[in-house]
């Protein structure tokens, strides 16, 4: 298997983007504990970070035939992006959403995904973890029958 980490708008600046909120990791830590837990569940893991709505787009295109998964956490676009949210209906490859932080805890106009609908499911206010346990849940909805 092998699955695409789409980082949206600002997550280049983790580390150092309002720490308080979102943790002192930076997104290079956050793609290599995202390598060391795919090769632990035996998956192929990579990681594509931009601030450009049309290069995210680009890349979701680019997922299908490619990657049988998408983990995507689109910031900002997240509650403002139709066109992120149409692309991922037109791929159709099986996609969970990601938050380091609580959306639903933070300002109302965080607490609308457009993404959220559309995805198998959320992970929100788990700090980096959150991509850990959004990869795993991933994985486990591409290799475990249904229930
Ligand atoms: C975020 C939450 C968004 O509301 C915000 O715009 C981000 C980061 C998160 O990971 O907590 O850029 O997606």
């Amino acid at each position: 298997l092998s699955i695409l980490v789409l980082h949206g708008p600002n997550l280049n600046l983790l580390g150092m983007r309002e720490p308080l909120i979102y943790g002192s990791v930076s997104l290079n830590d956050i793609n290599e504990l995202l390598l060391e837990a795919g090769k632990i569940l035996g998956v192929k893991v990579s990681s594509f970070q931009s601030n450009h709505e049309g290069a995210l787009i680009d890349a979701i295109h680019h997922a299908l035939g490619k990657h049988q998964g998408i983990l995507i956490n689109a910031g900002a676009y997240t509650h403002t992006s139709i066109a992120i949210r149409d692309a991922l209906s037109a791929v159709k490859v099986p996609t969970v959403e990601v938050h380091l932080s609580n959306i639903y805890q933070r300002e109302s106009f965080r607490h609308h995904s457009y993404i959220a609908p559309i995805a198998i499911g959320q992970i929100s206010g788990f700090g980096a973890q959150s991509y850990r346990l959004g990869l795993h849940a991933l994985v486990d909805y591409l290799t475990k029958a249904p229930d």
